[in-house]
Order: structure tokens, then C-alpha cells, then sequence
């Protein structure tokens, strides 16, 4: 039987099955991450393999070194995620694997391999976009979370208020116009002269500095929920550099704070104003859920659960090391689209600019 046949007849069978295991694979970026999950909700092991080391002396990440990294690393990290787990390749049910969102060479290095792995093994394989990974997160963190709610995903090419109708079912209510949150915090870090990743370094910073001295213009938009970072990252750049031209030596630790202070009360203003509306509507959420890499972020964490706490919604935050990339959130978006029936085929490509909604 031909492979396609043969991975939909599997994924069927799967339908009733009791205990459902997936080995997901997630290379899009800059981390080489697997990791094996049951039911969509349980960790058996998760494995991140970063390259920061390798990208930090060029300040940022280089793809084609990131591509091949990944080539490198790609076998070793899912071997060492089926020992984690106890597991060999032929105990698990399926195979997922990121499809796009990200940087196409490093993504076909996960696509590619995983494909392999998943016509050797005769296991159904589902392609899984990133950012919906992202959103799953919340379902490992929290076993009684389930659609519908509403989510604030702000990752490095992110920022989006998006509405989970249910598993895989999504609505976009808000976006930025221009930089997504992270990359505003790569970009401010930079500027104070801090290592890439810039984002957990100026959140680190920050937490000794004053957020009240300095004061930035609050960004404006034409959405009632877009976000817009730009203005407020250069009015940043501004402020920096005018210090340095009266030769001050610059209050690192402040300026981290009050761009961490804007940023943070820009991501949770948009996020109380829909809110608000929808409970003026009579629809008034059941929760709201934060995904991404910024969800790590201290500020940003403290900022919506008081907004959540006096809206009276329940907010749920993916623990930290499942805010930024790694294998069991692709595992466990992959297990809710797998009950759908939905595999890939061998032709399955990388989709470097593959959007949720
Ligand atoms: O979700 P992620 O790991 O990768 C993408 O899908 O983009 O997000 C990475 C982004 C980077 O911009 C990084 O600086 C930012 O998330 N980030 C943070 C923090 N941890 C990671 N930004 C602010 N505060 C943090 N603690
Ligand atoms: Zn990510």
C-alpha cells in the first residue's frame, strides 16, 4: 500500500484508541527541539537543543547556520527524545513536525527528516504550523483548558489577539501593523548594547530598574485591537541616543523597565479593551490564554493577571519553559488535528510564511 493510504488508514485507526502517543519534531528557528506527548496533554520527555552559542557572535540569528545545525542536530535530538520518554521510533502512534511558520532552511531540515523517519516507520505524520504550537502550549500547562477562549500570542514574529473558536479553529481579532513584540525587544536590547536574545536579557534588567523615569509616547493605532511597536521602539532609540550625544552614561536598568513598562501595558491594554467589549456584548469569555515567547516575559505575565483579575476572567500562562520553541506544544497541536483525520502527505513542503488564520 502506498505511504498516503497507509498513514490515513493508521491515523483512523487511532481514532479510538485509549492512549495516543506523538514524537514531534520542531526546527523553525533557532532551537532543535523533540519531544514525545500523550494525548495531546502529557509530557513524556522534551528535548531543546539551542544554538544560541552558535548565532550569538553575529547578534542574531544566521540562517544558513541555523539550517545546518539543525541537519546536525536533527537525528540526535529525537533519538535522545525517545530514550527520555522510554520509547522506541516503533512505540509511538504518529509523527509531527513544524511546517511554517520560520526560516525555510531550517525548516525543510525538520520536514525533511521527519518525513524520512515516518515513511520508514509507516507512521501517519502531521505537519503542524508554529504559531498554533505556540497556543497549545496552554494544554500541557493546563489539563482543564479547552476552546473556546481567547489568546494573546506574542512571539518574535508575533503579536496577535486571536480568538480559539476550537482545536485548530481560529479568528484573528488583532495584529501588529509593523514589529511584533519580541522583535521590539531584540531591537530596544541592541540598542542598550545587551546579547542576543535580547528579549530575556532586558527582562532580566529591567526587574532592578524604575519604569517611571523616563516617559514614551503611547503607540497609536487605526484597529481598536492592532498593536504598533515601531513608533515606540524608535522614540527608544531616541531617547538612548540622546544621552549618549550629552555623553551620560546610560541607565541601562531604567531604560530596560520603561521600555519593558510600555511594551507590557500596550500588550495588555488591547487585550482588557476586547475584553471589555465582549463582555459589554453579553459574550463575555470563558478565559484568556498567553502563548509565545514574550509569555515569559515577568512584566507581561504580572500586567495580565491583574487586568484578567479585575475584567474577572481566568487567564492561563504556559509554565515558562513552554513559552519559547520546543517539541511537546508541536506534539500536542498535532495530536488534536491528528483525531481530525488530518496527515500529511510525502509531498508536504516547509511554508516559511504559513499564517494561523
Ligand atoms: O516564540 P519564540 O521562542 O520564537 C518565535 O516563534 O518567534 O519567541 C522568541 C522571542 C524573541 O524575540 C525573544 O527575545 C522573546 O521571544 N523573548 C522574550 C522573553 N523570552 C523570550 N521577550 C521578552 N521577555 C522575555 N522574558
Ligand atoms: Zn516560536
Amino acid at each position: 500500500m502506498a505511504y498516503e493510504a497507509l498513514s490515513r488508514q493508521r491515523a483512523e485507526e487511532l481514532k479510538g484508541k485509549a492512549r495516543v502517543r506523538i514524537l514531534a519534531l520542531e526546527t523553525s528557528c533557532d532551537e532543535t527541539a523533540a519531544a514525545v506527548v500523550e494525548n495531546g496533554r502529557r509530557i513524556l520527555s522534551n528535548v531543546v537543543f539551542s544554538q544560541i552559542d552558535l548565532h550569538a557572535l553575529y547578534g542574531g540569528v544566521v540562517p544558513e547556520i541555523a539550517s545546518r545545525a539543525h541537519m546536525e542536530a536533527c537525528s540526535r535530538v529525537v533519538d535522545e527524545a525517545l530514550r527520555e520518554a522510554g520509547l522506541s521510533l516503533g512505540d509511538v502512534d504518529a509523527l509531527a513536525v513544524t511546517k511554517g511558520p520560520g526560516l525555510v532552511g531550517a525548516l525543510l531540515a525538520g520536514v525533511n527528516c521527519m518525513k524520512g523517519l515516518a515513511f520508514a516507520a509507516e507512521k501517519p505524520l502531521v505537519g503542524v504550523n508554529h504559531i498554533e504550537g505556540h497556543v497549545s502550549a496552554n494544554y500541557l500547562s493546563h489539563p482543564d483548558l479547552a476552546p473556546p477562549f481567547l489568546c494573546l500570542v506574542v512571539s518574535g514574529g508575533h503579536s496577535h489577539l486571536v480568538s480559539v473558536e476550537d482545536y485548530g479553529d481560529y479568528r484573528l481579532l488583532g495584529r501588529t501593523v509593523d514589529d511584533a513584540a519580541g522583535e521590539a525587544f531584540d531591537k530596544a536590547a541592541r540598542v542598550l548594547g545587551l546579547p542576543y536574545p535580547g528579549g530575556p536579557r532586558i527582562d532580566a534588567l529591567a526587574e532592578e530598574g524604575n519604569p517611571d523615569a523616563f516617559s514614551l509616547p503611547k503607540p497609536k493605532t487605526e484597529g481598536r485591537y492592532d498593536y504598533s511597536f515601531s513608533g515606540l521602539k524608535t522614540a527608544f532609540l531616541n531617547l538612548c541616543h540622546g544621552m549618549e550625544q550629552k555623553g551620560e552614561v546610560l541607565p541601562k536598568a531604567d531604560l530596560a523597565a520603561v521600555f519593558r513598562r510600555a511594551v507590557c501595558t500596550e500588550l495588555a491594554e488591547k487585550a482588557r479593551l476586547l475584553l471589555r467589549d465582549r463582555a459589554a456584548e453579553g459574550r463575555a469569555p470563558r478565559a484568556m490564554a498567553l502563548a509565545g515567547g514574550v509569555s515569559a516575559n515577568r512584566e507581561l505575565r504580572r500586567c495580565m493577571q491583574a487586568m484578567c483579575r479585575r475584567e474577572g476572567v481566568p487567564l492561563y500562562l504556559p509554565e515558562i519553559p513552554l513559552c519559547t520553541d520546543n517539541g511537546a506544544m508541536i506534539a500536542s497541536a498535532a495530536y488534536f488535528r491528528l483525531l481530525r483525520g488530518e496527515t500529511a502527505p510525502l509531498s508536504m513542503n516547509a511554508e516559511p510564511a504559513l499564517r494561523l488564520v
